[in-house]
């Protein structure tokens, strides 16, 4: 087939790996490849730790993906973090979004070892003093997303531009190329090619009329560097802020994220640096030493149900959504390729994860 990828993201870039190892043509378009939200990423492939209540299917979906990172990371030559995650509680209250946590995986197979607060400073020694206790969850691992780019980018090579330029040249029929040039922001669909598909991979700004189905969800985050990181990624409550820290090799860490919806383009805030650098200290006193690197903000694609859309756009069988990945982009994305290129070749769609579920919910309802 010949498809064409819109959106050199992390997902696109992953679904476009995954089609020429397949044997496919590929195109990928974007108007600044791996600098959207992939590239704001911590990289923490948690399923446990992001599962919220009533969400137990992207968990599955989350433990599915899992399991294929390390041979993917290998693939790729990036390397992975398997050191675990560490949730901890700052205070009484927090310490109970913990218990919460581990009850939820409990309940969905896995329960977590609890810690007392003095065996999570033994576990993570960089933690301060006030921590009350915490939960491991020793299977979890972490990926520079920067480096997963990078290295898809080598594979893939570079995409080209948003087209742009000459007159729209009319087609009687909507066709994936229409879809690129409204992507794109062209009226030249002859640019755009001819193409047996199109998925589309544009985070959190679907082109119309998809739009509706993703709304973005801002996330602010910090980088810095230190000489006394935290082993593994630690995740916290503080005093009811939830928090993050995920270390790299070589010193390097990141903070993340808060989590807001707004409808202006992303933009780092003092309240949102002043969040997360208030948590992160108390909860880690040493990185009072680190040096601050860089702020960044990007939008969170986010769907309705907070699962991804992935299969035939509503009413177009030659587009391919491949979109709405909301916290769990990065875990998420070895599994998002396999099923975008399986739908493309047998037609497969996960019920789940079909993006017109929300359309046939509605008409079921307007029966009733
Ligand atoms: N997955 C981390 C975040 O969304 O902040």
């Amino acid at each position: 087939m010949r498809v064409l990828v819109l959106g050199a993201g992390l997902i696109g870039l992953s679904v476009a790996d995954e089609l020429l190892r397949r044997g496919h043509r590929v195109t990928v378009v974007d108007p600044a490849p791996g600098q959207g939200t992939s590239y704001a990423a911590a990289g923490m492939l948690s399923p446990g730790s992001e599962v919220w209540h009533g969400e137990a299917e992207i968990l599955r979906l989350g433990l599915r993906s899992l399991a294929l990172w390390p041979s993917y990371a290998e693939r790729l030559g990036v390397s992975l973090h398997c050191t675990g995650t560490l949730l901890v509680g700052q205070d009484r209250g927090d310490l109970q979004q913990v218990e919460r946590q581990a009850e939820l995986l409990a309940g969905l197979g896995d329960r977590p070892r609890m810690l007392t607060g003095p065996q999570a400073r033994a576990a993570e020694p960089t933690l301060g003093p006030r921590v009350v206790g915490g939960a491991l969850l020793p299977e979890d691992h972490s990926v520079d997303p920067r480096e997963v780019l990078a290295a898809l980018l080598d594979r893939v090579g570079r995409p080209a531009k948003w087209l742009s330029g000459r007159p729209e040249r009319r087609t009687s029929r909507r066709t994936s190329c229409d879809v690129a040039a409204a992507a794109t922001g062209t009226q030249d669909v002859s640019k755009v090619g001819k193409y047996d598909a199109t998925v589309v991979a544009t985070g959190a700004t679907l082109p119309e009329p998809w739009r509706h189905l993703v709304r973005g969800v801002r996330g602010e985050i910090l980088r810095g560097h230190t000489d006394d990181p935290p082993k593994r990624t630690v995740r916290a409550w503080v005093h009811g802020q939830p928090v993050y820290v995920v270390p790299r090799p070589g010193g390097d860490l990141v903070i993340g994220a808060t989590n807001e919806e707004h409808d202006v383009p992303p933009e780092v805030t003092f309240g949102g640096v002043f969040t997360l650098v208030e948590a992160a200290r108390a909860l880690l006193p040493g990185l009072d030493r680190a040096t601050f690197t860089e702020a960044l903000a990007r939008d969170r694609p986010a769907t309705s149900d907070n699962l991804p859309l992935l299969g035939p756009a509503p009413d177009r069988d030659d587009v391919v959504l491949a979109a709405g990945f909301f916290r769990h982009g990065v875990l998420l994305a070895p599994l998002a390729a396999r099923l975008v290129a399986d739908h493309l070749e047998s037609g497969s769609v996960e019920p789940l994860l079909d993006p017109g579920r929300f359309t046939r919910s509605t008409t079921e309802g307007a029966r009733c």
